[in-house]
């Protein structure tokens, strides 16, 4: 089969950290054509979704004796070729965020491609329904308690309250301007102000988990059901877990509590059509949904000397008939 992956700038991936990079290996392993191909390469022609393709082959990474072993021409790439994207059997848009206004209309463009020549994963309509923050709210049941808002005065009341809380721009990413906030700190009115925009844009603001300390979970789903998951410990002074911003990665369980949330969210996802996804956990509550391009892969399979990637792409397979 076909396997065409819409990605950053493959020169600036991490073989040892990208899922994407994980994903196009077990495409390989499993036998299949890897493409790649980035947002600015689609276009549409005659009324199809046309990408100018390169073909890649992998040189995978592996983990020997406590670290890396990469290859300097980790990959390489073949001629490119414009292509209809429905002669491709699976296209996986893995393009970071932020999701931004030309990022939507690359998922409009993917919209053109017929769903029963092509499987186009996440799909595009649940891109454009999700925002990676907003749509946890679809599940409040198991998440802290989460208001957004532009309002300064509704967000200092709801501070005040709780003493602290968690300041979340809607279209970050990584750690990405996700601030603390103090009842009593002299920064507060201006932290709301820069946020915000001075009040024209919301922010989430969700009450202070301590449970953070211990650990923010990653969870991957493939079509709602758990394939693996990882820990990731904030380190040092930063309050943040992300990988980003240095937190430690570490072996975890799936509790009967995550399985909840798993359970309840995962109807939701499948009708969606957002079938790889990563959800983040803290303390047994669901905090954040990861639809553009959630990654833990290798570092899922380096902790369980796993290769979940592998699943993805037989689901994949069977997804097709
Ligand atoms: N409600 C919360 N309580 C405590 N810490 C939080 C809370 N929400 C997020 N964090 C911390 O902030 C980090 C980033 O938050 P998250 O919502 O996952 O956004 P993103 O990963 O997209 O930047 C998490 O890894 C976690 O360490
Ligand atoms: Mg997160």
């Amino acid at each position: 089969m076909k396997f065409a992956f819409i990605i950053d700038p493959i020169t600036k991936l991490d073989p040892t950290h990208d899922t994407s990079v994980a994903l196009m290996e077990a495409a390989q392993a499993r036998g299949h054509e890897v493409w790649i191909t980035s947002a600015h390469h689609l276009s549409i022609i005659n009324g199809k979704a046309i990408a100018l393709l390169e073909p890649v082959e992998l040189q995978p990474v592996k983990w020997v004796d406590g670290s890396w072993s990469v290859t300097k021409e980790w990959y390489l790439l073949h001629p490119e070729q414009m292509l209809n994207l429905e002669e491709m059997d699976v296209v996986f848009m893995r393009t970071d965020p932020p999701v931004t206004i030309p990022y939507l209309y690359v998922t409009q463009i993917l919209d053109l491609i017929d769903p029963q020549k092509t499987l186009v994963l996440n799909a595009p309509r649940g891109l454009q329904a999700a925002n990676e923050k907003l749509y946890a709210l679809n599940f409040i049941e198991v998440m802290p308690e989460t208001i957004v808002s532009s309002e300064a005065s509704v967000i200092r009341d709801f501070v005040e309250k709780r003493e602290a809380g968690v300041l979340k721009p809607l279209g970050g990413k990584a750690g990405e301007g996700i601030l603390f906030l103090e009842w009593g700190d002299r920064n507060l009115n201006s932290l709301i102000e820069i946020s915000t925009k001075w009040g024209r844009e919301p922010v989430m603001i969700q009450s202070y988990l301590p449970a953070a300390k211990e650990g923010d979970k990653r969870i991957i789903l493939l079509n709602g059901e758990v394939i693996g998951a990882v820990n990731r410990i904030p380190t040092g002074s930063e309050f943040r877990g992300n990988m980003a911003v240095g937190g430690r990665v570490a072996q975890t369980e799936v509790t009967a509590a995550d399985r909840k949330i798993c359970d309840a969210v995962a109807p939701k996802l499948r009708e969606d059509g957002l079938y790889f996804v990563g959800i983040d956990v803290i303390g047994g509550y669901l905090t954040e949904i990861n639809v553009t391009s959630p990654t833990g892969i290798r570092e899922i399979d380096r902790l369980n000397n796993s290769q979940i990637g592998l699943p993805v792409i037989e689901w994949c397979e069977g997804f097709k008939g």
